[in-house]
C-alpha cells in the first residue's frame, strides 16, 4: 500500500501480566497497544506507572458492569482514584448532551489537567469518551480497554473520537490519541456472536486491503472467535496495519481513506435503513461487496475476489444479500450525503488486486446503482 516500512509500528513482549506490546510509531500518537489473554488485571500497574495524575474517570457501558469491576479494582489497588459513569448502551448515547453530563461528573469529581478518562466499551464507549477526554479542560489524557472485537481492530486506534448530531453521524468530534491501548481478547468470549462476526467484518477489510498472508489468513479462520493465540495475532496484524496507516496520515488528508473500503456503500445502507436492520459490520459487509464489484468493473480486480469476500462473509453469518424492502433510492440519496463524499464526488476506496489501494474513486451513479442492486439477487 504505498507505507513507509520504516515508520512502522514495533512489537515486543513485556512483563507476561501485561501481555504483548506493540508500540504506535510516534507519528501515530506514540502509545503502547498491550494485546492478550488475562491481562485485564494488569492494567492498574500499567497505567499508574504512566499516568499524570491520580483520578481517572472511568467511562464504561452499561452492559459491561463486571468488566468494569475488574478494571476499577486493578486501578484502585495500584492507587488510583476511580470515577465510575456508566453509559447507557446504544448509539443514541453518542451525543453532546452526555459529552456535557460526564464532562460535568469530572468537574464535580475534581478531575484536574493530569487526570485522564478511561474508555471500557465498544466503539460508541470510545468515541464518546475520547471525545470527553480531548475536549475536558483542553484535553485530557485517555485509555482506551476496547471490549468489542470492532473497537479492537478499529476505533480504539487511530484517534478518531466523536458524537453525533441530528443532522449526521459523528458531525462534531476531533483527532485525540490516547496515551495507552489494553485488549484483553478473552473479553470477547461474552460477546453475543453477532457483535463478533460485525468486528470480523472489518478483519476481512484490512485481508482486502493488505492482501498476502493475512487474506488467506482470514479465509481459513474457523468459528468465531477462534483459537486465542491465533486470535491475538490476528488482532495485531489489523492493529499494526491501521497504525502503519495513521502514521502517515492521521487527520485522513490521503491514505487514512483506504480504511474506509466498504464503508461508502456500507454506511448508506445504514443510514437508509436508520441505522437498526444492520450491525454496522453486517451494513461493511454489503458495502465491501459493492466495492469490489464496482474494483472490478472499474479497476480491474479479478472478479473471483467478489466471491471470495461472500464466501468468507457468509461463513461468519455476515450478510451478502440486500433485504428486499431496502429502498435502493434511499440508499443512493445516503450515499450523496455521506461526510467522505465531497457534494460531487463520491471518493470511494477500490482495490485493483488484494492489497493496491485505489483512493478517491468517483463511478458512475447508475453503477453504483446497479452494484447495490446486484445485493438483492
Ligand atoms: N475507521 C477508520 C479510521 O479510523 O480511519
Amino acid at each position: 500500500m504505498g507505507v513507509a516500512a520504516d515508520d512502522g509500528p514495533v512489537e515486543h513482549v513485556s512483563a507476561v501480566a501485561a501481555g504483548r506490546v506493540i508500540e504506535a510509531p510516534p507519528s501515530a500518537g506514540g502509545y503502547p497497544v498491550h494485546l492478550g489473554a488475562g491481562i485485564l488485571s494488569g492494567i492498574g500497574d500499567v497505567w499508574s506507572g504512566r499516568a499524570r495524575g491520580g483520578r481517572v474517570l472511568l467511562v464504561h457501558d452499561a452492559a459491561v458492569v463486571e468488566i468494569a469491576g475488574m478494571v476499577e479494582a486493578s486501578m484502585v489497588d495500584a492507587g488510583l482514584h476511580v470515577v465510575r459513569a456508566p453509559v447507557p448502551s446504544g448509539e443514541s448515547s453518542k451525543s453532546l448532551a452526555e459529552v456535557e453530563r460526564l464532562c460535568r461528573l469530572a468537574a464535580d469529581a475534581g478531575l484536574r489537567r493530569a487526570d485522564s478518562v478511561v474508555a471500557l466499551g465498544g466503539g460508541m464507549i470510545g468515541d464518546l469518551a475520547g471525545f470527553v477526554a480531548a475536549s475536558y479542560q483542553r484535553g485530557i489524557d485517555l485509555v482506551h480497554v476496547p471490549t468489542t472485537l470492532l473497537a479492537m481492530v478499529d476505533s480504539a486506534i487511530g484517534g478518531k473520537t466523536g458524537v453525533n448530531l441530528p443532522e449526521g453521524k459523528n458531525y462534531v468530534g476531533a483527532i485525540w490519541q490516547p496515551k495507552l491501548v489494553y485488549m484483553d481478547v478473552e473479553v470477547l468470549d461474552s460477546l453475543p456472536e453477532r457483535e463478533l462476526a460485525s468486528g470480523f467484518a472489518e478483519v476481512i477489510k484490512y485481508a482486502f486491503l493488505e492482501g498476502g498472508d493475512l487474506l488467506e489468513l482470514v479465509e481459513s479462520w474457523p468459528v468465531l472467535p477462534g483459537p486465542r493465540e491465533a486470535l491475538i495475532d490476528l488482532v495485531a496484524r489489523c492493529v499494526e496495519h491501521k497504525l502503519r496507516v495513521v502514521a502517515v496520515d492521521e487527520r485522513e488528508s490521503g491514505l487514512r481513506a483506504s480504511l474506509n473500503l466498504g464503508h461508502t456503500a456500507g454506511h448508506g445502507i445504514e443510514a437508509a435503513t436508520e441505522y437498526e436492520r444492520y450491525a454496522h459490520g453486517e451494513a461493511i459487509s454489503l458495502g465491501l461487496l459493492v466495492a469490489l464489484r464496482l474494483s472490478a468493473d472499474h479497476a480491474g480486480l479479478d472478479e473471483a475476489h467478489r466471491d471470495r469476500a461472500a464466501t468468507v462473509l457468509r461463513r461468519h453469518g455476515l450478510p451478502d444479500k440486500l433485504h428486499p424492502e431496502v429502498d435502493l433510492d434511499r440508499v443512493m440519496d445516503a450515499l450523496g450525503r455521506d461526510k467522505k463524499s465531497d457534494g460531487t464526488a463520491l471518493n470511494m476506496v477500490l482495490i485493483s488486486a488484494p492489497g493496491e489501494v485505489i483512493l478517491g474513486a468517483d463511478p458512475p451513479r447508475d453503477e453504483v446503482r446497479r452494484a447495490i442492486s446486484e445485493l438483492r439477487r
